[in-house]
């Protein structure tokens, strides 16, 4: 039987501990990649698939994401919060999630998951069909970090959640597809080891039921952003992903190789961009030199300095550093002064919010 309209929820608590110090003072799904949260993408993906009906669960990090993404609106969707006094796993944020999604067949979508390119075709198939549920898989080099599925025959027998000995190489990604009967399978749960109602687990549950579980196997890209190396990572991909746009200025002794993205009131002035790279709004670039593969966010200012392979949040000042700064993550309202000597040598920096450092 084709289901009846779809409703989105997405995950956006937890404490995002492996992602500190950022997540000391921010929400992990609020991290840009390509000057743009991560949970816009997840947003902007159930948007593509046609889903507007959105709720989002929130954690302590409630307010930031409550303003960053509001009502929706301005993603062509009707978003409603539901507060999770703890993170207490991702089965008990859909059980908690239950008035809200009100037997609908729903997606649910982890914040901090990036899917290039999007999931619409799998939503569309899981729209069509009689499944109960539908889990993506991708093919990993550490299933043991994940959740993983055991194919017997083509359909999935077992999943489990980060085995030390995994028995296939096929990630759970953070993107699933259930109808209601997942709600009697989260009321059954007890929590695992690490005290959290296990999404794995209710999977499980419908398997051992005897309910139509389907597996996909996604080729795109794909990544949980929880971690400082993947965020890079996923920054250079995406930003390889995006096509040039100029609504700033560059000027004329400034050069310019690869794909740039100067967003609007942004200022390149005497400085080398060499690209894939986005400059945000109003960022002043002075006598520096950017890229490959860096994002600067909006409000920055960078004078003197030379930076590659980094992402560089909101409101942050790099001037006058002497070290190459490299594949480096930069928090907010960050200063970062140098005494401008130049040095071969590279530096690679993690740097939480309201960080200073000067040479003296
Ligand atoms: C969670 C799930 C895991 C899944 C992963 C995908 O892990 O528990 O099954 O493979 O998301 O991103 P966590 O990020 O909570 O460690």
């Amino acid at each position: 039987m084709a289901k009846e309209k779809l409703r989105g929820l997405i995950l956006s608590g937890g404490k995002g501990e492996r992602l500190r110090p950022f997540t000391y003072s921010g929400a992990k799904q609020l991290v840009p990649i390509a000057n743009k949260p991560v949970l816009f993408y997840v947003i902007e993906d159930l948007v593509a698939c046609g889903i507007t009906d959105i709720g989002i669960v929130v954690g302590d990090t409630q307010a930031q994401v409550k303003e960053a993404v509001g009502d929706g609106d301005r993603f062509g969707a009707r978003v409603a919060y539901i507060q999770q006094e703890a993170p207490l796993g991702i089965a008990h944020a859909v059980k908690i999630a239950a008035d809200f999604l009100a037997d609908h067949p729903f997606v649910l979508y982890l914040g901090d998951n990036l899917v290039l390119g999007g999931v619409a075709s799998f939503v569309q198939r899981f729209r069509g069909d009689s499944s109960n549920c539908q889990i993506l898989l991708r093919r990993v080099d550490t299933p043991q970090s994940f959740g993983v599925a055991e194919m017997v025959d083509g359909r999935v027998a077992r999943v489990v959640e980060k085995p030390s000995q995994p028995t296939s190489d096929l990630a759970v990604i953070g993107v699933y597809m259930f109808d209601r009967h997942v709600f009697e399978a989260v009321q059954q749960l007890r929590p695992s080891a690490r005290g959290e109602l296990e999404i794995t687990d209710t999977i499980q549950y419908l398997i051992d039921k005897g309910l139509a579980v389907q597996a996909q196997e996604l080729n795109q890209y794909w990544m949980d952003t929880g971690k400082m190396g993947d965020i890079l990572e996923a920054n250079a991909v995406v930003l390889d992903a995006l096509p040039s746009r100029m609504e700033g200025s560059i000027d004329s002794a400034s050069r310019v190789g690869g794909k740039v993205i100067v967003e609007r009131g942004a200022q390149v002035i005497n400085s080398v961009l060499e690209g894939p790279l986005i400059i945000g709004e109003e960022s002043r670039i002075v006598d520096s030199q950017i890229g490959p593969h860096t994002s600067i966010y909006h409000h920055c200012q960078v004078e003197g300095s030379r930076i590659a392979n980094s992402v560089v949040l909101e409101h942050t000042l790099i001037e006058r550093v002497g070290y190459r700064i490299e594949d480096s993550l930069i928090g907010r309202y960050v200063e970062l002064r140098g005494d401008g000597k130049t040095e071969e040598r590279c530096c690679a920096l993690t740097l939480g919010d309201h960080s200073q450092i000067r040479a003296v």
